[in-house]
């Protein structure tokens, strides 16, 4: 705009208010006073320190275009999976029950993966890119000298990040021309978030939910009904391996390895459907990356660079989505950044075997190398159940046997991470989702070690989902 224009402007909305009582209208309208006006704010500032910005908005012309894969990047090669000594070939099968982009992505050696234009657009829709912020009014409360800065996918339309890869599987089976969408959940947040994916995309969606979390979580089981999706509680009498467990106990609280089976078995019985899964594989972790990718580029904007990395970890896609692209630097840049896993007790999967395991109860995937409790391990339900899974991905795996991964497992009881997330809403002001609680308990951990060695270290943590439909789980471990 020219000056010229500015000018033009004013004196209009001089003339226009000339016949009100004039003072305050002169006052604020005329270039002299408000370069008075300027001056003024200028001397205010001079007095009272500048603060720190509290947010990192990344603006959406630069969110990420690419995925990030990190097997192009690793040390070594990742341990391929394999199929068992006896039995059909689960990997013969896997392009029947994978989308067949997401499989070709599953083994790409591509460091940089496009994300197609129109999956941009749905990514836009659906609030990215997301902001970072710096949690100034939490580092105070904890009296650290810690700087927290914390990733919001708690924004995200359904509740957490698990749009990011529900998105990228609904586009890519519809362009492959599927029409339902078969699935497995345990918080509910995948579940929710593929019956969003597919209903953007036009496709149908089922969802077999662990049955411990399905009983207590009414208003999420509403949200994919509305969506469109049909849920089932896991094991169900809909699939033959969920009818085996169902009918030796019909309360059976179920486990995502049994859910991932129904959803497996019910997409390899109809040629119009396709299995999506939540976590765990490359192509999920890949998707995800775009959490990571942002974050970097807002840690550019706030000039800093994060000596620790912290988020929950159940499958490992949040955790992978959030760390591998900060890890890819500290791989190829030889930056000195810690990475920690936040885990329950409940279900310590990285504290397990790294050997081959299945990933499912009824053993129809292949087997992959992982850190894993054995598949048909049984762990008591927890209010942050999208922990609970037998084992971590094959590539937050491998890290972990290299050594670039710590973890660290809270009591069951979950009071001590739900106490933190107290803390984290009263006085960041956003409640976070029961797993999300990891993250932060954690992050207040470090930051709280910090405050006894002095050390003014910077702690990025994901804040993964939102904890709007877990009030009752709240309820129930604090007493409120
Ligand atoms: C909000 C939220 N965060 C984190 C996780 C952990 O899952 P994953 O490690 O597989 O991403 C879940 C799983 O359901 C979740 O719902």
């Amino acid at each position: 705009m020219t000056p010229k224009r500015h000018r033009a402007a004013s004196t209009k909305k001089t003339r226009r208010t000339s016949g009100r009582s004039s003072r305050t209208v002169t006052k604020a309208r005329t270039p002299a006073r408000k370069t008075a006006a300027a001056k003024k704010a200028a001397a205010v500032r001079k007095v009272a320190p500048k603060l720190p910005p509290r947010q990192f908005p990344l603006p959406l012309e630069e969110m990420p275009t690419k995925w990030y894969n990190i097997l192009a990047d690793l040390p070594e090669p990742l341990p391929p999976p394999m199929d068992p000594k006896e039995g059909e070939s689960r990997l013969a099968v896997l392009p029947e029950v994978l989308v067949g982009e997401c499989l070709k992505q599953e083994f790409s050696p591509d460091r940089w993966v496009d994300i197609p234009d129109e999956l941009m657009s749905l990514y836009a829709q659906a609030g990215r890119p997301r902001p970072l912020f710096r949690a100034l009014t939490l580092e105070k409360h904890l009296k650290t000298p810690a700087r927290l800065y914390y990733k919001s996918e708690f924004y995200s339309p359904t509740g957490s990040h698990k749009v990011n890869t529900a998105l990228a599987q609904a586009f890519y089976a519809r362009e492959e021309g599927y029409e339902r969408l078969a699935t497995e959940t345990g918080a509910g947040q995948w579940g929710t978030a593929l019956a969003y994916g597919a209903s953007l995309c036009g496709l149908k969606c089922t969802v077999y939910w662990v049955r411990a979390v399905f009983s207590w979580k009414p208003q999420r089981k509403g949200l994919m009904k509305l969506l469109g999706a049909d849920v089932y509680a896991s094991p169900s009498d809909k699939t033959e391996c969920g009818k085996k467990l169902w009918e030796m106990n019909p309360n059976h609280p179920g486990s995502l390895g049994i859910a991932i089976s129904e959803g497996l078995e019910d997409a390899r019985h109809d040629k119009k459907a396709i299995y999506c899964l939540g976590s765990v594989l490359n192509h999920v972790l890949m998707h995800q990356t775009i959490i990571g990718l942002e974050t970097l580029k807002q840690f550019e904007m706030a000039k800093t660079y994060p000596d620790v990395v912290i988020s929950c970890l159940g499958g490992g896609s949040n955790f992978g989505g959030f760390a591998l692209p900060f890890v890819g630097e500290a791989i190829t840049k030889k930056k000195k950044t810690r990475f920690i896993a936040a885990q329950s007790q409940a279900a310590p999967n990285l504290q397990g075997q790294y050997r081959y395991d299945f990933a499912d109860h009824a053993e129809m995937t292949p087997l992959l190398k992982m850190y894993t409790l054995g598949h048909q391990c049984e762990m008591d339900p927890i209010k942050g159940d999208g922990l609970r899974y037998h084992g971590c991905s094959p590539i937050i795996s491998f890290l972990r046997d290299k050594g670039y991964i710590e973890t660290v497992a809270y009591p069951k009881d979950e009071k001590h991470v739900f106490q933190r997330a107290k803390t984290f809403v009263q006085t960041e002001g956003f409640l976070p989702a029961p797993e999300s609680a990891y993250s932060i308990a954690c992050a207040i951990d470090e930051a709280i070690k910090c405050r006894e060695t002095g050390e003014e270290k910077v702690i990025a943590f994901n804040v993964s989902g939102h904890g709007f439909m877990d009030m009752d789980g709240y309820a129930e471990v604090l007493g409120l």
